[in-house]
């Protein structure tokens, strides 16, 4: 009985251990800052789901494809503003994260400036989507950061 119970302590303390020094491992790094904010996803279920069914390949495709089932794009290269604005808006409320700064953000740099990101060809969608994400990151709250 009492091998049973220092076995088993034995593997607690293994277990633990391994845990720690993951954590340990944690130390500088130059993967993309994205990496370090824990955005919630952006997009409804719902459009999700039909664009992945089939998903699109590509940094512009699949993107595209989410923006116009969710009425973000008036046409292939005009942002819906107000659209996109009060979605960020409604999805702040349904979301962990004080990512109020991070939206005014993204309304200030992305919404009313016609930002391009220079991907190969012109891509509305992916332009709007890059600099939201950056806009995030810049103003990542404390609670949702990682690294
Ligand atoms: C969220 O952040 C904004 C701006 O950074 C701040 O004014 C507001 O008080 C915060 N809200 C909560 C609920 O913490």
């Amino acid at each position: 009985m009492y091998k049973l119970f220092l076995f088993a302590v034995i593997i607690v303390l293994v277990i633990s251990g391994h845990g720690l020094a993951k954590l340990d491992k944690r130390g500088a790094s130059l993967k993309p800052l994205s990496a370090c904010c824990d955005i919630p996803e952006l997009g409804d279920e719902k459009h999700l789901a039909t664009c992945s069914n089939p998903k699109p390949a590509g940094p512009c495709e699949d993107v595209k494809c989410i923006f116009e089932k969710h009425g973000f794009l008036t046409d292939q290269s005009t942002l819906n503003r107000e659209k996109y604005t009060a979605h960020l808006r409604s999805w702040l409320h349904s979301h962990p994260g004080n990512w109020t700064a991070a939206i005014d953000k993204v309304v200030e740099d992305c919404v009313n400036k016609d930002i391009r990101q220079y991907l190969d060809k012109p891509c509305k969608a992916y332009d709007v989507f890059v600099c939201t994400s950056i806009a995030f990151v810049k103003k990542c709250p404390d609670e949702m950061w990682k690294c």
